[in-house]
């Protein structure tokens, strides 16, 4: 086990409806040592991309995106979700549909932020359905941009979201993959990793 899957043990909760909690380290506290690791783990994973620009999307990406990208040395733009659609200003907008949270939202950025010599690492905590993730290619490639790759804390492999991303062509690197959990007895199982 690395790093993230051995405090996901540790300090991870398995709630009903195969929802992880993991708000002590990673997406309310948050453990910056452990980002840091993550951030080097990314940096392997990805070496060798000409990578200069790291997206995520508020809320719960940003804390990591942030430290992920003390090891690239670039910056970091995050994605803003709204409601409304009143955008001033030239924006990129992708629509997003949540089935966890049934309901539809806006993801936006902003034009100057993203252009087609951008070769965007996309990060975010966690990966379930994919429907943000999705939203985030669509305005890298609306800016004419390359998405070098996509680095993820948390996949639920059992939804859906990871093989559809796979099946793009894209590189997916998620540092834990949770096969199946069990909220009654709290058992965690991971896939294997190389
Ligand atoms: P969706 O297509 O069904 O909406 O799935 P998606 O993968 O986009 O996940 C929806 C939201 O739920 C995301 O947060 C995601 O991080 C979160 N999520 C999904 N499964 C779990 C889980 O097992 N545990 C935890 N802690 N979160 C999970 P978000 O709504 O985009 O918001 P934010 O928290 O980043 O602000
Ligand atoms: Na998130
Ligand atoms: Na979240």
């Amino acid at each position: 086990m690395n790093v993230l899957e051995k405090r996901i043990v540790k300090d991870g909760i398995v709630k009903e409806g195969n929802v992880l909690k993991v708000d002590s380290f990673l997406n309310h506290q948050m453990d910056i040592k452990l980002f840091d690791e993550m951030g080097r783990e990314f940096k392997k994973r990805f070496a060798g991309k000409p990578i200069n620009k790291i997206l995520t999307i508020e809320a719960s990406g940003i804390g990591i995106a942030c430290v992920v990208a003390q090891h690239f040395d670039v910056p970091v733009v995050f994605a803003k979700k709204s409601k409304s659609i009143n955008l001033e200003g030239e924006m990129y907008v992708a629509e997003v549909e949540s089935f966890t949270h049934k309901c539809k939202n806006n993801v936006i950025v902003a034009q100057k932020f993203l252009s087609p010599e951008d070769h965007v690492l996309i990060i975010d905590d966690f990966l379930a359905n994919g429907c943000a993730l999705q939203g985030l290619i669509q305005i890298v490639q609306s800016a004419g941009a390359t998405v070098e790759g996509i680095g993820i804390a948390v996949e639920k492999g059992f939804q859906s979201g990871g093989r559809i991303i796979r099946n793009l062509g894209i590189q997916l690197e998620s540092l834990a993959i949770v096969e199946s959990m069990d909220a009654k007895t709290g058992e965690i199982i991971f896939r294997e990793q190389q």
